[in-house]
C-alpha cells in the first residue's frame, strides 16, 4: 500500500474566480496548489474582449503569491471581433475562447442563441489554432434537464466537430457516459472532469433533503454516470483532465428560494481526487488526470514543481466555509472520508 506519491504541480483547467472582492478569497485557494489554471469568463459583465481580458488578469495577479499562471479566456458571442479575438491569441492575453449556449448556465444570458452564426469566429478559430471551450448542454426548454448534454452532442457538437475538424475542442465538466464514449471516438476533443461529479451523484444531491451546495451545471447525474466519470479519469486516457469548475456563490444565493448552480471545490479537491483514485487503486495514474493530461493536450509545459500527499490515519477535517468580510462561500465535502493530504511543495 502506498502512503506517499508525488507528482508534478497540477493544473485546473476550468475555474470561476469572479471579481473584485470575491477574488481576494478565492485566488490564493488556487494558487496554493495549481501551476496554470484556465479562469471562466463568465463575470459581470462578461469578459467579451482583448481589453477586458488584460485587465481581468491584471486584477487577478494581484492576489498570485505563488507561481499560479492564470489562462485567460473570452466569452463567445455573436458580436465577437474576429480581430480582436485573434490579436488577443496572438499577445497571448487570452488562451482560449468560451462558448455558453444562452441562459445554459450562470450569468450566460449573453451567450450564443445561433450556432450557426459563429460559425465564421469558429473557421478563424481553427485557422489560428485558438482552442475552443464549450459548456455542452442543450438549453432548449424541452429538453430534460438530465438530458441536455446528451443532446448538445447530438444536435451541436457532432455539427462543430465534423464542420472544424482541425479546430482544437474541450468538452467541459463532463457529466454523462455518452459525453465519455463521444469524447474518446472524437479527434481533436478532449474533456475535463470536475472533483464533484467523480465524488457525487444525484442521490447526494436530492435524498433525505435537497442539499443546494451539490446543484451545480451541468447538473449531477445518475451514480452509473459518476462510476463512468471514475473509469475514464483514472484510465490514464490522455483526453481526460481535471478542471474543478470551482464557482463561488455566497451562502445567501446557494440557500435560496431559487439557488444559484455551482460547487465551491478548490479547497481539498486534490485530497479528494487522490481518495478517489486510490480507492480505485489507481494513485499511479493520478498525475496524468490532474498534471499531465492537460499539459500535453494544449501542449503546455510540464511543471517541474512538485506537490507531494501522503496517507494519514485521521480523515481530514473539512473547513466549513471561507469568510472575508460579509462574504460567505460554503466549502464542498463529499459525503466519504478523505485519508490525504498535501504535506510540501517543492
Ligand atoms: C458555473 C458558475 O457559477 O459560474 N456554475 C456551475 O454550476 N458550474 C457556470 C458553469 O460552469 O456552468
Ligand atoms: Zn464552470
Amino acid at each position: 500500500m502506498k502512503n506517499k506519491i508525488i507528482i508534478s504541480n497540477p493544473n485546473d483547467m476550468h475555474v470561476h474566480f469572479r471579481d473584485n472582492e470575491m477574488l481576494k478569497l478565492v485566488v490564493p485557494e488556487t494558487d496554493k496548489i495549481y501551476e496554470n489554471c484556465i479562469v471562466m469568463p463568465n463575470t459581470v459583465p462578461p469578459i467579451t474582449n482583448r481589453e477586458m481580458a488584460k485587465d481581468y488578469k491584471l486584477r487577478i495577479n494581484k492576489y498570485i503569491k505563488n507561481n499560479l499562471n492564470p489562462l485567460m479566456t473570452l466569452y463567445l458571442n455573436e458580436n465577437t471581433d474576429e480581430n480582436d479575438m485573434i490579436r488577443a491569441f496572438k499577445d497571448k492575453i487570452i488562451f482560449a475562447v468560451k462558448l455558453y449556449p444562452q441562459g445554459a448556465t450562470t450569468n450566460s444570458d449573453k451567450g450564443v442563441k445561433n450556432l450557426k452564426n459563429i460559425f465564421p469566429l469558429l473557421r478563424k478559430m481553427e485557422i489560428n489554432k485558438i482552442p475552443l471551450l464549450i459548456h455542452g448542454e442543450d438549453t432548449d426548454e424541452k429538453i430534460d434537464i438530465f438530458d441536455r448534454e446528451k443532446s448538445f452532442i447530438d444536435k451541436y457538437l457532432t455539427k462543430i466537430v465534423n464542420k472544424f475538424p482541425k479546430l482544437k475542442v474541450t468538452l467541459e465538466h463532463i457529466t454523462t457516459s455518452e459525453a465519455v464514449q463521444y469524447v474518446k471516438e472524437t479527434t481533436n476533443l478532449g474533456a475535463s472532469i470536475t472533483p464533484h461529479h467523480l465524488a457525487s451523484n444525484r442521490n447526494d444531491m436530492l435524498v433525505s433533503g435537497i442539499r443546494p451546495h451539490l446543484y451545480c451545471l451541468p447538473i449531477l447525474k445518475r451514480r452509473k454516470h459518476q462510476e463512468e466519470l471514475i473509469k475514464v479519469a483514472t484510465s490514464g486516457n490522455e483526453k481526460f483532465f481535471l478542471g474543478t469548475d470551482s464557482a463561488p456563490h455566497e451562502i445567501k444565493h446557494k440557500e435560496n428560494i431559487c439557488g444559484c448552480a455551482g460547487v465551491f471545490n478548490t479547497i481539498n479537491s486534490i485530497e479528494i481526487i487522490t481518495q478517489i483514485f486510490d480507492e480505485a487503486n489507481s494513485l499511479s495514474q493520478l498525475e496524468n488526470f490532474v498534471s499531465k493530461n492537460s499539459a500535453s493536450f494544449y501542449k503546455i509545459p510540464f511543471s517541474k514543481k512538485k506537490l507531494e500527499l501522503i496517507r494519514i490515519d485521521k480523515p481530514i477535517s473539512f473547513q466549513d466555509e471561507l469568510i472575508e468580510g460579509d462574504l460567505k462561500i460554503k466549502i464542498y465535502k463529499p459525503n466519504f472520508e478523505v485519508n490525504w493530504k498535501v504535506s510540501r511543495r517543492f
